[in-house]
């Protein structure tokens, strides 16, 4: 079997929302000779975004937007199909790098990105690409974040729309998305039980509820850390512990860090850890594991089994998995097909929302508009057989009375 083509084929059929909006919107080519860089997760489900936004018209460039996320399998299939594709899984981010710059060798109008390695790419290092480009589509919260940096600083030299913070991206991909794919991960491949584990979920946004939430169905005792006095009480009122991780550096069995930020877990934090504790990471960056500190202050590393690295402090054995890169996509599948078809109606619709509007578009972060969050949840309302109630005219103008 040919394991891309036939991972392509399962996705295909199941993302029933995209092939909607293909079959809605291909009459009309919306991105008629539109050169497109995608730069997301390289796995099944994003091979078949790209292959879509080429139904409608799109000159498509594909790239990954993590070193370790890239499945080859999907590489090779999507070349064979005629894609141009820069992208491997690799260990080495000078390559990962090396392909980023290759993409915006051809000079995209549009970018679809993950994290916003592409965009910031762009307005650092290759300047001159900024006259052909209309505007992102950005993936991600930890992407969104570098872009308001940017758009803070005024130096956002390209029109930007929030991909991630659409209520059909967040409320199902950050939350539920992670929530299943992070487990899944986690159990493929250290084949070890949940049930009757101590979980410490660091940070408690949409991702960190999702994983936190389904830790809990798994039989797991959760708990939480936070920094934001607001979302740790949430967690207390979800029924889950909450604490500093210094203290549950001392009690947890499997951590895993969903919070965008850095050094969450780290040198101190090592040197309390049980002998046998999971670190694991499900945000952007590989920066929420230190993997510095770690290297530093461990006595030896193997390899304990495939994606998993052991590392010896003080007679103990801490185990890592995929070099804390996201865990669900560096040593998984990612999101489920079902949960990533409306993320990526959200990027095709914002696609074409750029394609049509760039010209009126200035230079800022923009929220995915209303109607393009509600085509999306009829479409699949719809497709799963669903109607729901339409306000009567009498509601409607009680709805606005004082
Ligand atoms: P969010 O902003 O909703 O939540 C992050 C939470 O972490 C906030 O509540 C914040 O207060 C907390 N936090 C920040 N620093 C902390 C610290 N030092 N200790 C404890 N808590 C801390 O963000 P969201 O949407 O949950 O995304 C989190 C990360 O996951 C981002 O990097 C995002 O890009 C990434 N992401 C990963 C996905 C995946 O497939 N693995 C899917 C979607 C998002």
């Amino acid at each position: 079997m040919e394991i891309g083509s036939a991972k392509l084929e399962w996705v295909a059929s199941r993302m029933k929302v995209i092939n909607k909006l293909v079959d809605r919107y291909q009459p009309e080519s919306p991105l008629k000779g539109i050169r497109i860089a995608v730069s997301i997760h390289l796995e099944a489900k994003t091979g078949y975004l790209a292959l879509s936004l080429a139904k409608l018209g799109g000159e498509v460039v594909v790239t990954g937007s993590n070193p370790l996320s890239t499945q080859d399998e999907i590489v090779s299939e999507l070349r064979h199909r005629g894609l141009t594709v820069n992208a491997q899984r690799t260990h080495d981010v000078d390559l990962y790098k090396k392909n980023l710059q290759l993409t915006l060798d051809s000079k995209p109008n549009i970018i679809i990105d993950d994290g916003a390695d592409l965009t910031v790419t762009i307005h650092q290092e290759r300047k001159e690409i900024l006259k052909d480009l209309w505007g992102v589509c950005e993936e991600t919260t930890t992407g969104v974040k570098r872009l308001r940096a940017l758009e803070n600083e005024k130096k956002l030299m390209v029109p930007a729309i929030a991909v991630n913070d659409a209520q059909t991206k967040y409320l199902f991909d950050n939350r539920y998305g992670t929530g299943q794919s992070v487990w899944d991960s986690i159990m493929r491949n250290t084949n070890l039980n949940i049930a009757e584990k101590r979980v410490v979920v660091a940070g408690y946004g949409w991702c960190g509820k999702g994983v936190a939430m389904r830790a809990k169905g798994l039989g797991a005792r959760v708990i939480v850390t936070e920094v934001d006095p607001i979302k740790a009480l949430e967690a207390i009122m979800d029924g889950f512990d909450v604490m500093e991780m210094k203290e549950a550096a001392k009690i947890g069995d499997i951590f895993v860090t969903t919070t965008g930020d850095t050094d969450v877990i780290r040198k101190e934090h090592f040197e309390v850890m049980k002998d046998g504790a999971i670190l694991s990471n499900a945000g952007h960056f590989d920066v929420e594991v230190s993997v510095k500190d770690l290297e530093s202050i461990s006595t030896s590393k193997r390899e304990a089994r495939p994606n998993i690295t052991e590392y010896e402090v003080n007679g103990r054995h801490l185990y890592l998995i995929a070099d804390g890169r996201l865990v669900n996509l560096a040593a998984a599948d990612g999101h489920p097909v079902e949960i990533m078809d409306l993320s990526f109606s959200v990027q095709l619709l914002s696609a074409i929302k750029i394609a049509k509007d760039h010209k009126k578009m200035e230079n800022r972060v923009y929220a995915v508009p209303q109607e393009i969050d509600y085509e999306i949840a009829r479409t699949k309302l719809e497709l799963l057989g669903i109607k729901i109630d339409s306000l009567t005219e009498k509601q409607r103008k009680y709805l606005k009375s004082i």
